[in-house]
């Protein structure tokens, strides 16, 4: 049986590195574990309250969601933006966390990787494992992977200079589809 894991990458940048561990994701992936290419992310418009009825839900925010429901995982490569989430990343996960107590985030299973500066993105990492977690879903982090100066280190082809790089997101993959196996 496989399953199928929905990718989302923060960055827009065409030669984003957290793109490129999406990228690396889907090359590495074990038979069985199938990653989507990065979501269209950008496409969502910004949250508003008033967008978010039955009869104004724009389709590509319904379409979000629905996605989301639909993907075994989600797998989310996350650059840090003055120490948090890009704001594209932040906006996703507020479309995807309604309707309150029924949203497609409960009981996800939800890996995290982060390329970012010098630290890594080690606030970003502390952000988008815990509030996901906060939202419901089921966070599976281990190894960590946050990959320090990653744009110098990953390309947004998803190759590298760093063969550990692949040997941790290898190593992510095979826990997580051993969880998705047997949860
Ligand atoms: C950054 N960067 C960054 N890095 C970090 O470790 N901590 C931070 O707080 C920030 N803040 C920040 C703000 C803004 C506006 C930018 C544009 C950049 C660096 C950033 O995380 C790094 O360049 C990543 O490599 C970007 O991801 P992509 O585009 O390579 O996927």
């Amino acid at each position: 049986m496989s399953f199928h894991v929905l990718a989302v990458s923060g960055s827009l940048r065409a030669g984003s590195s957290n793109t490129g561990l999406v990228r690396m994701a889907q090359r590495l992936a074990p038979t069985d574990l199938v990653i989507s290419d990065p979501y269209a992310i950008a496409d969502l418009p910004y949250y508003d309250g008033d967008l978010d009825t039955p009869e104004a839900l724009p389709e590509v925010c319904a379409r979000w969601r629905t996605d989301i429901s639909a993907a075994d995982a989600l797998l989310f490569a996350a650059p840090e933006y003055n120490y948090g989430p890009s704001a594209v990343m932040k906006n996703a996960f507020d479309w995807a966390s309604r309707p309150f107590g029924a949203h497609p985030l409960i009981g996800k299973p939800f890996t995290v990787v982060t390329s970012a500066g010098g630290g890594g993105g080690d606030k970003v990492q502390a952000w988008i494992t815990t509030i996901p977690a906060m939202l419901g879903a089921v966070v599976l982090n281990e190894p960590v992977i946050a990959i320090k100066k990653g744009a110098t280190l990953i390309a947004a082809d998803g190759t590298t200079t760093d063969p550990e790089i692949e040997e941790l997101v290898a190593a992510r993959l095979a826990n997580l589809l051993a969880h998705l196996r047997n949860p």
